[in-house]
């Protein structure tokens, strides 16, 4: 299209923004610009671009289509969900301290503990679904309250416009890891945060073949800074990868619808089921958090998580599902189920996952497109011998 689609809907936004035809040839499609370098007209005189590094048309479209589709100032695309999260962790220096949500995607939870503690940084760790445990937990030094909603993988909820009531209150910010829900059915920067942050190896890509991660900005002094850390520190993604993140992003809103009326027919399929114990999923009606997720988002996303009651029955079940792939990761068109103990939480420690509701018999799936029908029979059939 031509001009800029900032009032236009969102389906329409996630289409176009970012994306003017190429001026030179009126080529529909943002090009894969495979480029290092950009020559200049004269000493001093560029067309805005001196170093891949520093910018890159094909990942500057995705940097402005994702900060328009989450309402922010600014989009910073890196080479994964976790060096966008280390960049984001930059904003804090020695001595500070950093309030999170105790059930986040296992790297998230590394890099603080295993990583940033050795810089100084100190990280508390709540059940941030009751903002009490958020505010008791505030020190004078923290200076982010980082918060996943639905988290991964035990599907608690966050009241977003709370968290950053009481971050702001304290003089620190609210940082989101909205991958779970992704843009088309949750915005946390219209609920108060300052920072979203995507492994946009997941929905926003959503076809399981590249990974990258998003930052977004609200405040211009984060904006800044967070590409001030992409030229310093240099993760940012490359630009084929940054092509196919776009071309997902332009189905992102079919995917999620499909995404979520297969999400919750499984959830309901698990919860009725005699070999199931307690499902985890925002749109169940039993979930403690559904009413503060129907406030602050349009669905309920397609990852679930349930007990089979130990490791040796999830074992089994796992070892039989043939639709579902085992395998790492969630957001694709395929449908992937995982054993969060042993492989996207295995870096917290066996005690610490125990509190919090990750036991050896949980199991995680992510929804995909596939007929329901053949997603409701794999699982009957892998349920089965238990
Ligand atoms: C919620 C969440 N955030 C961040 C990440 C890290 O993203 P990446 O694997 O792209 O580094 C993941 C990965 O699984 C995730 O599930």
């Amino acid at each position: 299209m031509k001009g800029d689609p900032k009032n236009l809907g969102f389906s329409t936004r996630a289409i176009h923004a970012g994306q003017q035809p190429d001026p030179a040839t009126g080529a529909l499609n943002v090009p894969i610009y495979a480029t290092s370098t950009y020559v200049q007209d004269a000493l001093g005189e560029h067309k805005g671009f001196e170093y891949a590094r520093v910018h890159n048309p094909t990942r500057t479209a995705l940097e402005v289509n994702v900060a328009n589709l989450e309402g922010g100032l600014s989009g910073h695309a890196f080479a994964s969900g976790m060096a966008a999260i280390s960049t984001l962790m930059t904003v804090l220096s020695a001595g500070d301290h950093v309030v999170a949500s105790h059930t986040v995607y296992g790297g998230t939870y590394r890099l603080l503990t295993q990583v940033l503690d050795r810089y100084g940084i100190a990280s508390s760790w709540v059940d941030s679904s009751d903002l009490a445990n958020v505010e008791d937990a505030l020190t004078e030094r923290t200076r982010m309250v980082y918060v996943e909603t639905p988290t991964n993988p035990m599907m608690e909820i966050t009241d977003l416009a709370g968290a950053a009531a009481i971050a702001h209150r304290h003089g620190a910010i609210l940082a989101v890891d909205n991958t779970f829900a992704s843009p088309a059915l949750q915005r946390p920067i219209e609920h108060g945060a300052d920072v979203v942050v995507h492994s946009a190896t997941k929905f926003l890509n959503g076809h399981s073949d590249a990974l990258g991660g998003i930052l977004v900005a609200n405040r211009q002094q984060d904006s800044e800074w967070f590409a001030f850390v992409q030229k310093s520190a240099g993760a940012v993604l490359g630009p084929f990868d940054a092509f196919l993140t776009l071309r997902g992003i332009k189905t992102l809103v079919v995917r999620m619808e499909k995404h979520e009326t297969s999400g919750r027919i499984v959830a309901e399929h698990l919860a009725s089921h005699p070999k199931v114990g307690r499902v985890f999923y925002p749109g169940l009606p039993d979930h403690p958090g559904r009413a503060i997720h129907e406030r602050q988002a349009s669905g309920f996303g397609a990852l679930i998580s349930f007990d089979l009651g130990g490791f040796a029955a999830a074992k089994t079940f796992l070892d039989r599902v043939r639709v579902m792939s085992l395998a790492e990761s969630l957001g694709g068109v395929e449908t992937l189920i995982s054993h969060p103990a042993s492989m996207t939480h295995a870096s917290v420690p066996a005690a610490e996952r125990q509190r919090i509701g990750i036991v050896d018999g949980l199991v995680r799936v992510s929804v995909g497109l596939e007929n329901v029908e053949d997603l409701l029979a794999d699982l009957d059939a892998a349920l089965a011998p238990l």
